[in-house]
């Protein structure tokens, strides 16, 4: 295996960080990874909001429904689907971009934003740090985005928390590949042994760990989709100028 693999292949989110900052040269080193990651049509619909001060991250791991090492670990990046910076470009040309009223964007954009993620998670593990993504800044979008004072057209997706690991987490276990990784097309068939099978490793996983609290997956799945998981999206991306009727 080389070292690449072994990196992506011993993922974990970490959620117990040391009181210990990042030098200016590291972080700088991990942005421009996602700086220079690929984006749809060369959009570069991505911007990175990066906090240090240590109150504003307390306020964001409020924001996000009480998320500790949010506050924890010295930076926090915030990933911002960006069709503000992408508008202002096409008005230069004299043109007028349409785009953002369509769900298509927001399916491109948040790819973009994904992939600005990744980039960041494997730049940041490679220099020995840990990292937890952070879908909860959008439990309440509209005080993320006066926050970080995110213009029209632009809406926070996804945050990373970066720092330097104190209890190191333990690697959670997948589903089974087949029901992940398909041959030709997609095999239905393989999924209810796959959940089976899985429901039981992970309940395996969760008493290895001595976490008591811990559900199979179709049950703690279940726990967030048999809800809408962030309701406020819909009405703070409309309110950001997203009309998402195309
Ligand atoms: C887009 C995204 C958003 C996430 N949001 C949160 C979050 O708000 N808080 C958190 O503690 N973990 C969050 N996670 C981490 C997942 O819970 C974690 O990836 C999953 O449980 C699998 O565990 P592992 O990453 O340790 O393998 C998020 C992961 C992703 C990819």
């Amino acid at each position: 295996m080389n070292q690449t693999i072994e990196l992506l292949t011993s993922h974990r989110s970490e959620r117990s960080y040391l009181d210990k900052p990042i030098a200016e040269d590291v972080l700088t080193s991990i942005i421009e990874a996602a700086h220079l990651a690929p984006t749809s049509v060369n959009s570069q619909q991505v911007s990175l909001i990066v906090i240090r001060d240590a109150h504003r991250r307390a306020r964001i791991a409020e924001l996000a429904g009480g998320q500790p090492w949010v506050a924890q670990a010295p930076v926090f990046i915030t990933v911002v689907l960006d069709m503000h910076k992408t508008r202002l470009g096409i008005e230069m040309s004299g043109k007028q971009q349409i785009a953002h009223q369509s769900i298509e964007s927001l399916i491109s954009g948040s790819t973009d934003v994904g992939i600005a993620l990744g980039a960041l998670m494997t730049a940041a593990r490679s220099h020995g740090l840990g990292v937890v993504p952070i879908g909860g800044i959008r439990n309440n979008p509209k005080a993320m985005i006066e926050l970080l004072q995110l213009p029209e057209l632009t809406f926070p997706v996804a945050g990373l928390v970066i720092g330097y690991v104190d209890i190191p987490a333990q690697q959670k276990p997948r589903l089974p590949l087949n029901s992940f990784c398909h041959e030709e097309y997609y095999h239905c068939e393989v999924l209810s042994e796959a959940i089976e099978q899985y429901n039981k490793t992970l309940m395996e996983h969760w008493q290895h760990i001595d976490r008591n609290d811990g559900s199979n997956w179709s049950v703690n799945t279940a726990n967030y989709y048999q809800n809408i998981y962030y309701p406020a999206v819909l009405s703070a991306i409309q309110q950001q100028g997203f009309k998402l009727d195309k």
